[in-house]
């Protein structure tokens, strides 16, 4: 059995070249040092996010039930979290808030209260690490409104309640710059309204903020995955974002957003999820003249996390090929609930 060689087998040899050579691709994976010696894509501990939760009023970390081994922080566990993603080598945490129910209105106003839950997150996190970890901050309202959609609901002229696209993006202006004053090296609008970007680089160059770097959520979809996320931030949504996020159906549409987004002054550029959208990660990372994100996000975490836990995957060895596939794929940088446990795997290799 040890004997057994598919590629030589009589019946189907391997082909030969035009020197009459074989051509045995087989050679490159002969040993573990050769494939580490031929790999074209590697993770890098740098180069993934790690997505932290912050969470206001409550004393002590609380485990996310649909994302087991992800917490609603509060902002000390906040803090033990972002040390230990610093100190195994991640660069950057991407914050997000959850405010208490009673401070949810329909605007979302807490979004951009200086002590709102999400700016003492960002300012505490600021203030502990300095330039030596960056953060980013999540700029839209849906953990903010008492409805739970990204954005402020108007009627439009026929009756029908929308998500009202130029009313919403002077509030995303705000949230920005408080943000930015919180200590937020990077913000990042991930509501999908059009022009926001645009408003929001504005609006920070206007308040003295010019070092602060814009993320762009540019491709992002009206997508299932994200279900366990609204678990994770006590989302109040009834209904869907499919008229603001986009339809899993387009692609060449994300050429669009991401094109638009970079002409009104995004840093860096996002399509998300990720592990379903790899085709528009690549086409994405094949044009884009800065850098490119992919978001790994809830559904996918939690989809790996419930099959390693019945024992039918290996945990371990699914996390770093889903990773290095979105890397393969051209992302240059990861958003993951797995940064620091991987970049702890990778220190240990
Ligand atoms: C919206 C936002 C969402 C996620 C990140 N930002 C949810 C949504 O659009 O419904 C999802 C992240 C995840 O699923 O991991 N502020």
């Amino acid at each position: 059995m040890s004997q057994t060689n598919e590629s030589s087998q009589s019946t189907n040899r391997p082909s030969r070249d035009s020197l009459g050579l074989q051509r045995r691709p087989r050679r490159l994976r002969t040993s573990a040092t050769m494939r580490d010696f031929v790999a074209e894509t590697r993770l890098d501990p740098a180069n993934l996010i790690q997505v932290l939760f912050v969470r206001h009023g409550i004393d002590q970390p609380e485990e996310i039930p649909s994302m087991p081994g992800q917490y609603q922080h509060t902002v000390s566990s906040l803090i033990d979290a972002v040390r230990e993603a610093r100190d195994a080598g991640v660069r950057c945490v991407d914050l997000f808030g959850i405010p208490l129910e009673e401070e949810k209105d329909a605007q979302g106003s807490e979004a951009w209260n200086p002590n709102g839950i999400l700016n003492r997150g960002i300012a505490a996190v600021r203030k502990e690490f300095g330039d030596s970890i960056l953060v980013m901050a999540d700029t839209c309202l849906d953990e903010f409104t008492d409805h739970g959609h990204c954005g402020v609901l108007t009627e439009d002229k026929h009756g029908t309640v929308v998500v009202n696209n130029d009313k919403t993006v002077p509030l995303y202006v705000k949230m920005a710059v408080s943000q930015a004053k919180a200590g937020a090296h990077i913000v990042s609008p991930s509501g999908m309204m059009d022009g926001q970007v645009a408003e929001i680089r504005r609006g920070l160059d206007d308040a003295g903020y010019e070092d602060v770097s814009i993320m762009a959520y540019s491709a992002k979809y009206a997508s299932a995955f994200f279900g366990p996320f609204r678990d994770a931030v006590g989302c109040s949504l009834q209904g869907d974002r499919k008229a603001y996020q986009q339809d899993p159906a387009n692609r060449r549409e994300s050429l669009l957003e991401v094109q638009l987004d970079i002409d009104e002054g995004a840093d860096m550029v996002m399509v998300k999820p990720a592990m379903a959208y790899l085709d528009v990660v690549r086409e994405v990372a094949d044009f884009s003249p800065v850098p490119v994100a992919a978001y790994q996000v809830s559904g996918e975490y939690s989809m790996i996390e419930a099959a390693a836990q019945k024992g039918w995957i290996d945990r371990r060895r699914i996390v770093l090929e889903s990773l290095t596939s979105i890397r393969r794929a051209g992302a240059d940088m990861i958003f993951t609930y797995y940064a620091t446990e991987v970049a702890h795997w990778l220190k240990d290799n």
